[in-house]
């Protein structure tokens, strides 16, 4: 169980660790030039799995952990992670933007790689803390960015054998960030891989990092790759079993629209299901009123979308210029502009969650 902490006990805390700040201390960062980098924030949550059960958790000042060279996380690639934000709205307080849906999925990666589950309770008490705790690194409002939050779970302990884990961490950092792909709304070109991130019935729909190590290689060759003077912002991977429908775009999902006015986003086993995804679904459903669904986009038929879109926590909603697919270069709305629908679904998802728009129910956690 996580309690969130009173600003009498944050204070001592900081006090213990020999910390000279406070939580609102001015920190020197240029909100304009932030980019998606580490940055070290002041206070950090861990908590212990051990003997069946997760202890109370601490927020620590050390951002280095000291583990067993044995730990499964680091052979076997046992470990799951989330990616949340939390943004400073206009009148000065601070939203998560739906933090139980990190929860929720947090646990069917635990579970798919044999680790124990973390409730809503202390997976959302922990972010709280360490929102609160690192207040000072919140991008002021206006600015464009937000305190990306990352929970992560990890197998440590002595073991050399493939099996699971004796002991497990759970820890949630957070630091500031702009944009993951440059340059907001302005539309970025993708190139379709030949290689899959995930196998039909692996663990791609679960966040573990093994899915992120397959994606380093191909995500690296796209950003090297130049066609005709074009330059890719990430690869496009295809459904794993036929390589004929997109799946997804680097560490984001794909949306499109269809001539006739749907939203579409593909359905697969293998793809992440993305929370920035799901809200899109239902924001175009219910906010412009187009008719949605969840199917398949076949990469030989991209004449049939309008506009298409990376989205999710760090991509936001990225426009998508164009496709290479092979020999062939795609333009969907425009290489330079984004479409109507897109920038409808940006304001409006931005809008609630820098607390401009109305949120639907349960979508923002105030602090
Ligand atoms: C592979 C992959 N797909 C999709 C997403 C988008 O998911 P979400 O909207 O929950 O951030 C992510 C993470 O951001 C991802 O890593």
């Amino acid at each position: 169980m996580v309690a969130t902490l009173s600003a009498d006990a944050l204070r001592h805390l900081r006090h213990n660790q020999g910390m000279t700040t406070t939580p609102t201390t001015p920190v020197d960062i240029d909100w304009s030039t932030l980019g998606f980098s580490y940055i070290r924030t002041d206070l950090r949550y861990l908590s212990r799995w051990k003997d069946g059960a997760w202890d109370a958790g601490t927020l620590t000042e050390d951002n280095v952990l000291h583990i067993s060279e044995g730990s499964t996380a680091l052979h076997y690639g046992q470990q799951c992670f989330e990616g949340l934000k939390a943004y400073r709205t206009k009148d000065g307080s601070i939203h998560i933007f739906r933090p139980d849906q990190n929860a929720a999925r947090m646990r069917r990666s635990c579970r798919r790689l044999l680790m124990p589950e973390i409730s809503d309770e202390q997976f959302i008490g922990a972010v709280k803390q360490v929102v609160q705790a690192n207040e000072r690194f919140i991008p002021p409002y206006g600015t464009g960015g937000s305190l990306y939050i990352r929970p992560y779970v990890i197998g440590v302990g002595d073991n050399i054998g493939v099996r699971s884990a004796p002991e497990f961490l759970f820890g949630v950092f957070c630091l500031p960030v702009g944009p993951y792909f440059k340059g907001g709304l302005t539309p970025q070109n993708f190139i379709v891989s030949d290689y899959d991130r995930a196998a039909p019935n692996g663990t791609g729909a679960a966040k573990v990092g093994g899915n992120y190590a397959a994606s380093l290689m191909p995500g690296q060759q796209a950003k090297q790759t130049v066609i005709e003077g074009r330059h890719f912002a990430d690869a496009i991977y295809l459904d794993p079993e036929t390589h004929t429908k997109i799946e997804e775009v680097g560490a984001a999902n794909f949306y499109a629209v269809t001539r006739d006015g749907r939203f579409v986003t593909p359905r697969s086993p293998s793809i992440l299901a993305s929370i920035t995804k799901y809200s899109l679904l239902y924001l175009a459903e219910h906010r412009l009123n187009m008719p949605v669904e969840e199917g398949d986009v076949y990469i030989d038929r991209l004449d049939g979308y309008t506009e298409a879109g990376a989205c999710g926590t760090a991509a936001v909603i990225t426009p998508i210029g164009g496709i290479q697919y092979g020999d062939e270069f795609h333009v969907f709305y425009s290489e330079t502009e984004a479409g109507p629908v897109t920038r409808r679904l940006y304001d409006e998802l931005v809008g609630i969650q820098y607390g401009d728009v109305e949120a639907p129910e349960g979508w923002i956690v105030k602090i």
